[in-house]
């Protein structure tokens, strides 16, 4: 039967086969970043069945007009910390005023989660993770490692795995002010670890100065791995160090920051199998020097970027402001910038399903309110995500889809 442009569309379900046409430009993110112009997608369940040219396009039972719109895969944030509780709004404040970024401020927001309900904490975590569909992000890894207590960390773990599987250990955060460093060390890698082992996918350690220090980082790492962890590290942020390397030596999926690197890390990482994943956020907002990409991507470096949504270092949500900042102070390309954000995001999770809009891939799809993907970048800081899918499930319509918001046309009668 053939696809009816009238039928009214009931994209919240998935029972029923979606054809997504008339996109202009489709990017596909697959193992290189290729665009498709005049596309569509069609969606059956929960997955991507047929991408091709909108002339051929199969029948539907349902269909969505992008009428020329960009059509992106749904954005793959791979470093997060939203389980927390507290503001800090007034050490970005003192930072913008010439303070430095320090590590120390973690503890502000440790305190606070101690203090805080589950309630509190979950309903945080829902508003953030809202806001992240609403920017067209549809995968999120969440950490835990404001808790810092065997209780603390796991509840944080619980909370997170109700909202995504990408669940994130990271007791090993920082030494908690009533703690003796190598004492925390031990509970990190040994009874905290075995509590939070269930609950989490991956384990991560903040590797820096005023964190934890190489071997101590290798303790918890090796210890995590060997409770059927994966492996994530903070690494390289803050200044020179050994981060990067003791990352790929142990097989990390990814290390993130690598914003000081020298040129023994890029070696390393391009020989190795560990994704490097930016965070410009946190360089916009400590106002620190960015990593340089281009030197990343010209030595073969996977590259991932993220949001790193935390209430200290970048509390933004946003993948298109992380990829306006990667092309305008990073040196990538948009093409690059947006591979990054999402096949690159699905590499540092290891995940081969999400990432990229082909055949057997879920359907997290993004239909953008521009006609080209490039707008990503080119205008920053506008709500460009029309519509977002999820698993062939259409979960947020943006702006032009709500019928409360009159535009009114002034001075526009003859
Ligand atoms: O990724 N680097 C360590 N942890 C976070 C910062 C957390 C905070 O400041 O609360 C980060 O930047
Ligand atoms: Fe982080």
């Amino acid at each position: 039967m053939p696809v009816s442009r009238s039928r009214r569309v009931t994209v919240e379900r998935n029972d029923v086969s979606l054809l997504i046409d008339h996109i202009g430009e489709l990017a596909v993110c697959d193992d290189t970043f290729t665009v498709l112009r005049h596309a569509a997608v069609l969606v059956e369940g929960d997955r991507i069945a047929w991408v091709g040219a909108a002339g051929n396009a199969p029948a539907a039972d349902e269909y969505v007009d992008a009428a020329g719109r960009a059509v992106i895969p749904g954005f793959v944030d791979s470093h997060s910390h939203l389980v927390f509780a507290g503001d800090r709004s007034a050490e970005f404040a003192a930072r913008m005023a010439g303070r430095p970024y320090s590590a120390g401020g973690i503890a502000t927001t440790v305190d606070r989660v101690r203090n805080a309900s589950d309630v509190e904490l979950a309903d945080n975590v829902a508003r953030l993770v809202r806001q992240m569909y609403a920017q067209g992000t549809t995968t999120v890894e969440i950490k835990s490692g404001y808790g810092l207590t065997i209780d603390d960390e796991m509840r944080a773990l619980r909370i997170a795995a109700g909202f995504t599987p990408e669940t994130t250990y990271l007791g090993g955060h920082i030494v908690p002010p009533e703690a003796d460093p190598d004492e925390y060390t031990a509970l990190v890698a040994g009874p905290m670890l075995a509590a939070c082992a269930p609950h989490a996918k991956w384990a991560d350690v903040f590797c820096e100065r005023g964190a934890f220090d190489v071997d101590q980082s290798r303790a918890i790492l090796t210890a995590a791995a060997a409770a059927g962890l994966g492996l994530r590290v903070h690494g390289n942020q803050l200044g020179h160090g050994p981060g990067v390397q003791l990352a790929v030596e142990l097989g990390a999926a990814s290390v993130d920051h690598c914003t000081y690197l020298s040129d023994a890390d890029i070696a390393a990482l391009a020989d190795g199998d560990t994704v490097a994943t930016l965070l410009p956020g946190v360089e916009f907002s400590t106002r620190s020097p960015y990593p340089d990409a281009a030197r990343l991507l010209a030595a073969g470096v996977t590259v991932a970027l993220a949001s790193d949504c935390n209430p200290g270092s970048c509390f933004s949500s946003s993948v298109p402001l992380m990829i306006a900042l990667a092309v305008r102070e990073m040196g990538m390309t948009v093409e690059q910038a947006l591979w990054s954000a999402t096949a690159g995001g699905a590499r540092a999770l290891r995940r081969d399903d999400i990432g990229s809009i082909t055949v057997g891939r879920r359907a997290d799809l993004v239909v953008l309110d521009a006609p080209s993907y490039v707008h990503l970048a080119y205008r920053p800081g506008v709500p460009l995500i029309d519509q977002v899918f999820r698993g062939g499930i259409r979960e947020w319509a943006g702006l032009s889809h709500l019928s409360v918001i009159r535009v009114t046309y002034l001075n526009m009668s003859p």
